[in-house]
Parts: C-alpha cells; sequence; structure tokens
C-alpha cells in the first residue's frame, strides 16, 4: 500500500486494517425521514449545484481510518455547530468504505467491520438531520487504496447508491487502465443519470485532461483541477497558482474544484487558514471541510461559518475570482459580485507583512466619489475615495467587499502599516519606518503612532504626532532600534498603534512590525542539515535532516538515495519548498548533490535552486526521478538570506521528493 500511497496522494494515510478500525459497539436507530429527504428526490437532475457545493468529506483529516459512527457524529456535529445552517450540507465519506471484494451479484459492499448497518442507513440518518450524503469511487479497477473500483461496473455501482439513498459522488481517477477520461467520466454520467435518483458528481481527475473542457458534457457538476491538496501553505499556494486562467469554465452546476479545505487541521497558522478559506471562497470553489468537526475550536469554526465568506463563495452570479495583479509575494485577487460590488482579497505570500493595495478600477468598479470598504473578517465598514489597501501579515490575506456609491457617512478608511528588515544580526541598531493612510474622503484629526519595545530592546522616538491627515494623504515616520545584546534570537514583534479622531469619535488601528534576530552561521566547513535554518516551507511535512521527505508526519528514517547513491548528510524535502539560512555576509560557497529521491520509484521531477538575497546564484534545472544527482555549487559570498528552493519542475507536485543530498556551506 506504502507506494501507492506516495504515487496517489503524494505522501498520504495508510490504509487502517480492519482490526484497528474501532468496533461498533452500538448503533443508533435512524429516526424517520424529514421533509428535507423528500424534497431531495424532487430536486432536478440539470440543477445539482447551482452554487458551489457545502459539506464535509473525511479523507482530509481520517484517510482510510472511518467508520459509521464517524460519519454520524460528524453530521450531528454539523448540525449542534451551526455549519448546517451555514449552508454546509454534503456528509461525504470518501475512500476505504467499501469491503475487499465484490458481492455474488457483482455489486460493491460496504466494508463489514467499518459499516455493518450499511450505507442506506447512513442515508437515512443524515437525511434526518436535513443534510445529505456523499460517496466516493473511482474511474478505475481500483480505488486509490486498492479497494474495488467502478471502471467497467457504473451501471451497477450507479445504481446501489441510487438505491442507498446517496446524494452525492466522488469519481477518482486511480488505476485507470489508460482508458480516456472522456470515455470513463462519460460512462459513470450515463450511468448517474439513468438512476433518475439526482446525484452530485464530482469528477475527481486531477486536472490530468483539463477536465474543465468537457467536464458539464459528461454531466459532472464540479471537477478537480489540481492534483491533492496537503496541510500546508506551500500546497495551498501552489493549488492557487494552476487556477489562474480558469475562471471563464466555472459557473453554476460546473465548479472548478482546486480540492477540499485543511482548515482546522492543524498544519497551517490560523493566518494562513484564514487565507486558505478567503481564496477558496473567492475561487467559487466547492467549500468541502475536512477537519474534525467533532472537536474543532471557536476559530476554526468562526472561520468556516463566517456569512460574509460564505456569501462571497455562495453569490448566485456564479463568476469566479481571478488574479488582478501579481507583484511576486503581494497579489490582488478579486471576483464580481451580483449584487454590483467586487469582492477582494490582498494575499501576501512572503516572509515579513506588506502593504498591499488595489484601486476600484484595477478591480472592475465604475467610477465614483466614495467607495464603501467591509472588512468581511473583521466586520468593519469604511469609507475610500477609490483604494483598497491593508498591512497584510506574512502568509496572510486581507478581504474586502467594495461597493461604489455607497460609505460617504463611514468612518475613513486608515490604514497602518510598518517597514522593518526581515532579519536582524544581532548587536545592531535598524530603522523601522511607520506609514499611516488616510485613503478615506474626508480628513482625520489629532493623529499619533506609538511604538513599543520589548525586553531587550529600546526605541527612540517612543512616539509622535500631527494635528491631522488630509484625505488621500500618507504620513511617514521612522524609528530607530537599538538592540542592548540581552534580545532573544528569533521572531520579535515591536506593536506599532495608530490613534485620530474624525468627528469627535476616536478611532484606533495596531499592527505589528516584525523581525527575526539571529546568529550569523559561524566560520567553518558545516554541512546544511547540521546548522539551523531561521525558516523552511515544505509541501508535505516538515523538512528532514539527514534523511528522506518520507510520508506525513512520520520519521522514516529513509536514507538520501538518487539514482542508487546513498548520502548519510543532506537535507529531504517535498517540492515545492523553501530552506532558509542567514549566512550574515560571511560565508562564500555552497554545494550539494541534488536529485530525486528513489522513494519515489523514478518519479517526480523537480528544479533546484540556489538563491541569495532574493537573486537566482544556481539552478540545477529540471531534474527528474532516477536521474543521477546533478552537482550544483553557488558562490555566495557577501550573502545574509540564503535560499535553498525545491521548485516542482513545471508538472505539479506529485512524487517531488527531493534531496539536498551531501549539502555544505563554506563560511
Ligand atoms: C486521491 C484523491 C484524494 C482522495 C484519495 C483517496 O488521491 O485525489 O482526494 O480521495 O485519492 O484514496
Amino acid at each position: 500500500m506504502r507506494s501507492t500511497l506516495i504515487a496517489i496522494c503524494v505522501g498520504g494515510l495508510l490504509v487502517a486494517s480492519a482490526a484497528t478500525t474501532p468496533a461498533m459497539a452500538a448503533t443508533v436507530a435512524p429516526p424517520p425521514p424529514s421533509p428535507a429527504q423528500t424534497t431531495t428526490a424532487a430536486a432536478s437532475i440539470d440543477n445539482l449545484a447551482p452554487t458551489p457545493p457545502m459539506g464535509w468529506n473525511s479523507w482530509n483529516k481520517f484517510g482510510c481510518d472511518i467508520n459509521e459512527a464517524l460519519i454520524r457524529e460528524t453530521a450531528d456535529a454539523l448540525v449542534s455547530s451551526g455549519m448546517r445552517d451555514a449552508g454546509y450540507e454534503y456528509v461525504n465519506i470518501d475512500d476505504c468504505w467499501m469491503a475487499p471484494e465484490r458481492d455474488a451479484q457483482g455489486r460493491l459492499q460496504p466494508d463489514p467491520v467499518r459499516f455493518p448497518n450499511g450505507i442506506a442507513a447512513l442515508a437515512d440518518y443524515v437525511h434526518a438531520l436535513g443534510l445529505k450524503l456523499g460517496i466516493y469511487s473511482s474511474a478505475g479497477t481500483a480505488t486509490c487504496q486498492g479497494l474495488p473500483a467502478s471502471l467497467g461496473y457504473e451501471m451497477v455501482d450507479a445504481q446501489s447508491w441510487a438505491d442507498w439513498g446517496v446524494d452525492y459522488l466522488k469519481y477518482d481517477n486511480c488505476n485507470n487502465q489508460g482508458v480516456p477520461a472522456l470515455e470513463r467520466y462519460q460512462a459513470m454520467g450515463d450511468a448517474l443519470a439513468a438512476t433518475g435518483r439526482p446525484i452530485v458528481y464530482s469528477l475527481c481527475e486531477w486536472g490530468a485532461n483539463a477536465p474543465w473542457l468537457w467536464g458539464d458534457e459528461v454531466g459532472g457538476d464540479l471537477w478537480r483541477t489540481t492534483g491533492d491538496i496537503s496541510d500546508n501553505w506551500g500546497s495551498v499556494m501552489s493549488l492557487l497558482d494552476s487556477q489562474v486562467g480558469l475562471q471563464s469554465y466555472s459557473g453554476p452546476n460546473a465548479w472548478n474544484d482546486p480540492d477540499m479545505l485543511e482548515v482546522g487541521n492543524g498544519g497551517m497558522t490560523s493566518t494562513e487558514y484564514r487565507a486558505h478559506m478567503s481564496l477558496w471562497a473567492l475561487l467559487n470553489a466547492p467549500l468541502i471541510a475536512g477537519n474534525d468537526l467533532r472537536t474543532m475550536d471557536a476559530e476554526t469554526l468562526s472561520m468556516l461559518t463566517n456569512a460574509a465568506v460564505v456569501g462571497v463563495n455562495q453569490d448566485w452570479g456564479g463568476e469566479q475570482g481571478s488574479i488582478r495583479r501579481d507583484d511576486g509575494d503581494a497579489e490582488v485577487w478579486a471576483k464580481p459580485m451580483s449584487d454590483g460590488s467586487v469582492a477582494v482579497v490582498l494575499l501576501n505570500r512572503g516572509d515579513g507583512p506588506a502593504m498591499i493595495a488595489t484601486d476600484a478600477k484595477e478591480i472592475g468598479l465604475a467610477k465614483s466619489a466614495a467607495y464603501s470598504v467591509s472588512d468581511v473578517w473583521a466586520e468593519t465598514t469604511a469609507s475610500s475615495s477609490g483604494v483598497v489597501r491593508a498591512n497584510v501579515a506574512s502568509h496572510g490575506a486581507a478581504m474586502y467587499i467594495v461597493a461604489a456609491g455607497t460609505g460617504r457617512h463611514s468612518t475613513p478608511a486608515v490604514t497602518l502599516g510598518t517597514e522593518l528588515p526581515v532579519y536582524f544580526a544581532g548587536g545592531q541598531s535598524a530603522t523601522l519606518t511607520t506609514n499611516v493612510y488616510n485613503d478615506g474622503t474626508t480628513a482625520v484629526e489629532n493623529l499619533t503612532v506609538e511604538l513599543q519595545a520589548p525586553d531587550g530592546w529600546s526605541v527612540s522616538p517612543m512616539q509622535t504626532s500631527r494635528d491631522s491627515l488630509a484625505p488621500k494623504q500618507a504620513w511617514t515616520a521612522q524609528w530607530t532600534l537599538t538592540a542592548d545584546g540581552t534580545a532573544a534570537l528569533g521572531e520579535t514583534q515591536f506593536p506599532v498603534q495608530a490613534r485620530w479622531t474624525w468627528r469627535e469619535t476616536s478611532a484606533t488601528v495596531n499592527a505589528s512590525a516584525v523581525t527575526t534576530v539571529v546568529e550569523p552561521i559561524p566560520a567553518g566547513d558545516h554541512f546544511l542539515s547540521d546548522l539551523n535554518f531561521v525558516r523552511s516551507t515544505n509541501a508535505w511535512g516538515p523538512v528532514e535532516r539527514d534523511q528522506t521527505n518520507g510520508e506525513q508526519g512520520q520519521a522514516d528514517g529513509k536514507v538520501l538515495t538518487i539514482a542508487g547513491t546513498a548520502y548519510a548528510k543532506g537535507l529531504g524535502v517535498h517540492a515545492p519548498s523553501v530552506v532558509t539560512y542567514f549566512a550574515g555576509g560571511s560565508c562564500t560557497q555552497v554545494s550539494a548533490q541534488v536529485g530525486v529521491d528513489d522513494e519515489t520509484g523514478n518519479r517526480g521531477s523537480v528544479a533546484f535552486e540556489v538563491w541569495g538575497d532574493g537573486a537566482l546564484l544556481a539552478s540545477s534545472g529540471v531534474v527528474t526521478g532516477g536521474q543521477p544527482a546533478v552537482p550544483l555549487t553557488a558562490a555566495v559570498t557577501g550573502v545574509d538570506v540564503l535560499e535553498l528552493r525545491a521548485t516542482d519542475g513545471g508538472d505539479g507536485m506529485n512524487y517531488d521528493h527531493a534531496d539536498w543530498a551531501d549539502a555544505r556551506i563554506t563560511c
């Protein structure tokens, strides 16, 4: 099973054996059918997903470790948490629900240990709660976890699901025997239609054959445009990049699907999850939660159920948002709403906070004297003369709904930002810049900015003031930060507050300047795997020292091996990945033997790059699985910030287990 896992899920969860599946102690008799169930049967087969489907799926959190108790408890949690009322409707069982063999009549049967009461009983239970049930199979001879799947059994399987009362099918692409995708997905589309039961048809074809071009024709309501998501920022950003240009293929009953949500699964920060949620809402992605709904915290629930964010996703016009400006780390995304307003996401992919701005014209709004700018996460509204600006945290997103012709009487949109070097090598002083922008239509008065210094730091001045700031004006002030020698290593925050009055009411805005206090690498020759890195991103699990990337969350301890050659030292990563060191200008050379690790079975492709202070210094070009290691050397004299980047080689990140073998630095 392991090799299949690496092959399909880019590392994934192992199939839980029957022995590890919790035994079902007692089963609750489902309550009688509710009115919701009766209306389900009446829905038109052509209009099953007028807005992007919303619900939950078992895969991201539970993999194969599923059973009927989990599904029932999740359905209960959808109701008790308020998620059902926020729009989350489908309870979707992913891979591993089926028994290893078909029955004597050739029908799929539920795994007798995991689902002893069958799927029909679960469907009844879920329907009685006003929810709908989803199921999973593959357009192949076996599912991605090696269980029986539906290629050649389309009619019989579709009929089983219809008989059981299933409302949604996720149809995967594993073990497809090279049969053309169109043929395979058409066969299931026809079989579902032939049952007469309305069943949402979700094509999980990973975007391999551009399903956005034919998914609608085969009866699909949504189609995956990408490989699998994983619970980290690199994965979310790489999926986002592959959505560029697909917006025209999305609309009611025909949605692009960049894969399910990871919100609440623990691999990202709250800031990153909020950005993931903002972007998926703007992309009209199906909002399929993938966390444990039974134990989620209040913050996760509030992210998943924010009414304005869900409202952007579910807007009846169904126009998918798209990128409007790409400044590298700073991006502007916008989605036209059917009431004439525009939803905007300002995304910061960089390592430090960034001031990002757009304007009415760029996001497609008509000229107007004033605009209302509603911050959907902060739940505040301000007035703007046209600029939409935010101080966005690293790996964060601000999200607004902007409307023309309104907002004149709201408080002016005032934004506070800071500029500070990303890294601070101890013992020196640095200049911090604060910027206050008034993007409103009227002046603000009595403006003060105040800065706080953490332990080990002094700041001069402590505060600065001015009488007023006119509309469309900015005010810049500079501050000197000095570390007294006791400042702690690591990320350090300098809280900043701006205060002002507007029409006799006072207002404040807070920001935080961030730097990371670092020690330069000591003189001598070092293996990079023996040194601290100041930051890392990795598409699957952590960056590993002296071993391969392996599977998620597992210290596999596999030896780094490229084309049969083993290496005792080095870094094992999964592209896309960036490992950052602070060289502090005192190193001269970096070298490594780079390649795709043999654990991918000669698959995968990666390009290895060495960057210094934001400039590309050396690149391996695309290296493919099975290819001998490529020697890579970069001169790094004078470089402060050194990055080892592994990109996906231009073909997506599947199988991209990348080795920086024998990686060394001379300082
Ligand atoms: C593939 C799909 C995933 C998940 C797994 C289950 O990787 O893309 O979303 O369904 O299979 O095995």
